[in-house]
């Protein structure tokens, strides 16, 4: 059951445009790849995106460690990797949010070994509980509550995804 909406809708969307601009503003040169984390950042991706004001390409890699619970089990599956060719281009990794970060540092070891020209992190929200990450994310939405959150692509047992919002479940 739904308890609060957290963020909504036109917050978001306010947001995530400066999110795109200061994308832009950050990488003045270079090829761009944006890699979205499935199935999370689906959303928050295909509206970012379209805030980016400078030509860019798009992929995405599916990491899964949570399973249908809502504990983190503290194991990164890669399920999908379509190896795109990043080297020598520059690589920002897309989260709909960090929790452990347990899956951004398993990531962050992946595509430093492809040999991007740089890699950078953009979340849409930071738990901020992590205890060490590999690398900082350089762009972020906004700071979440520690709650369990759902809602615009982030799910409980894969419900909720698509909710205009996000919203926090009844504990
Ligand atoms: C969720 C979320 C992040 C990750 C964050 O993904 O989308 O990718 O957990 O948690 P962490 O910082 O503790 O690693 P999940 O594994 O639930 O898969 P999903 O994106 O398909 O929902």
């Amino acid at each position: 059951m739904l308890e609060e909406i957290v963020f909504d809708a036109e917050t978001i969307r306010q947001r995530v445009g400066e999110l795109g601009q200061e994308i832009g503003d950050y990488y003045s040169r270079g090829e761009l790849v944006l890699v979205g984390l499935l199935k999370g950042s689906f959303i928050f991706m295909a509206d970012l995106v379209r805030c980016i004001p400078r030509p860019h390409k798009l992929d995405f890699v599916a990491a899964a460690s949570y399973g249908s619970s809502k504990e983190s089990s503290g194991r990164v599956r890669l399920l999908y990797d379509p190896e795109t060719d990043v080297a020598g281009k520059h690589v920002l990794l897309v989260e709909d949010i960090v929790d452990s970060g347990t899956t951004l540092n398993r990531l962050v070891q992946i595509f430093r070994e492809r040999k991007p020209e740089s890699l950078e992190i953009c979340t849409l929200l930071h738990k901020r509980v992590a205890r060490a990450f590999v690398l900082e994310p350089r762009f972020v939405g906004f700071d979440a509550p520690v709650k369990f959150l759902v809602g615009y692509g982030l799910d409980c047992a894969e419900e909720f995804r698509h909710l205009p919002y996000i919203a926090s479940l009844k504990e």
